[in-house]
């Protein structure tokens, strides 16, 4: 298989990390960056490490489409994406775009559409489901080891928050952060969410609760075959980050993020689980699931369909996270709607 010419779009916190996984996965012969800020993709090009993929620099994300590449990967703010997804598309080249497709749902819809419309190939990066954790669970849960499931228990919790100007535009706890639980909990189940109820707290810092949000929050989730999940996050578990899924079946529980660097200690006398210094962060966490993440996505490009989220499935769980939004709000139980639009 010849070298692929890739291009990405935004070399932020995200971006960058992406340009250095990208440039030294196998089948990359060339990764052309963009960036709003053209300065910020000079400097992200020159440390890419030296024997990785040529790299080279778009003086604007037109340019970079012009330029001959074989897929786009997306990794802008969220407000870019729904018109980069389409411009991807409109250049017949297959596209990864980090979450989420678009900032709310319902500016979701239109770009489903188009993509499903012109037959586009867009995948959406839910990492998760390139972490070994995870893969195992949903593995141990389809193989039937851990029989039906009573109650699927999902965490995230950020070591300190971000900084409060990110929260206010971020669309909530659930929308930036839980949609990763409430993703895995839609593909390793198979099952959709029907219902959610959600309670919040604000006991950090004040300025998070005059912005909106939550620091604290909690979402009851019923599936469509009854089966009940808690997911619950936080901006302040100082322990560490903290990303955990216990799937409670009638045969047995796993328990993803019981590793040598939970960020959690055992309260047993005697036992010195875990020995590792915690996780500090989520691309720590996640690192290899990050690399595993574009190495799918090369393969894609190469016509090798692997377990990157579909942008309906991506859409479909930040629906669950708009009604655990509303329901916060509210107070009461809301319902989730099932998409009504074409798929690609
Ligand atoms: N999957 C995950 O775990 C994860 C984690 C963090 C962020 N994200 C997502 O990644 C995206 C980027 O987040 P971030 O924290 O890296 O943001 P960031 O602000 O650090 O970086 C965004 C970059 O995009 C550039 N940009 C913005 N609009 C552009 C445009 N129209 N054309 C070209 N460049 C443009 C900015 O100049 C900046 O360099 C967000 O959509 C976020 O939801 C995903």
């Amino acid at each position: 298989m010849p070298d692929l010419h890739l291009g990405l779009a935004g070399v932020g916190r995200i971006g960058a990390m992406h340009a250095a996984n990208l440039a030294t996965t196998p089948g990359v012969g060339t990764l052309t960056l963009a960036d709003a800020d053209p300065a910020r993709a000079r400097a992200v090009a020159a440390a890419l490490p030296a024997d990785g993929a040529a790299p080279r620099v778009a003086e604007s994300v037109e340019a970079l489409l012009r330029s001959g590449i074989d897929g786009l990967v997306v990794a802008t703010g969220t407000a870019a994406h729904p018109g980069l997804i389409r411009a991807g598309v409109e250049a017949g080249v297959p596209v990864l775009c980090e979450k989420p497709v678009a900032p709310d749902v319902a500016l979701s819809l239109p770009v489903l559409e188009h993509v499903a419309a012109r037959g586009g190939v867009v995948r959406i990066g839910h990492q998760r489901r390139h972490d070994a954790g995870y893969r195992e669970a949903k593995r141990a849960f389809d193989a039937g080891e851990l029989g039906w499931l009573h109650a699927v228990r999902a965490v995230t919790c950020d070591a300190a928050p971000p900084p409060v100007s990110f929260l206010a535009t971020s669309g909530g706890l659930f929308r930036d952060c839980s949609v990763h639980d409430f993703d895995v909990l839609r593909w390793i189940t198979g099952r959709e969410v029907v219902e959610v109820y959600a309670r919040g707290s604000n006991n950090g810092d004040p300025e998070i609760g005059r912005v909106g949000d939550v620091d604290t929050a909690l979402a009851v989730c019923t599936l469509d075959d009854g089966t009940l999940a808690v997911v619950t996050a936080s901006r302040y578990n100082g322990a560490g980050h903290d990303v955990r899924l216990e799937l409670q079946g009638s045969l047995g529980t796993v328990v993803v993020g019981m590793d040598d660097r939970m960020a959690a200690r055992s309260a047993e006398t005697g036992v010195a689980f875990p020995p590792g210094p915690p996780h500090a962060t989520f691309a720590e966490r996640f690192s290899d699931a990050y690399r595993a993440e574009v190495a799918a996505f090369v393969d894609l490009v190469n016509g090798v369909e692997g377990d990157l989220c579909h942008p309906a499935d991506a859409v479909a769980a930040s629906r669950v996270a708009d009604a655990a939004q509303e329901s916060l709000l509210t107070g009461a139980p809301v319902a989730v709607r099932p998409l009504e639009v074409p798929v690609a």
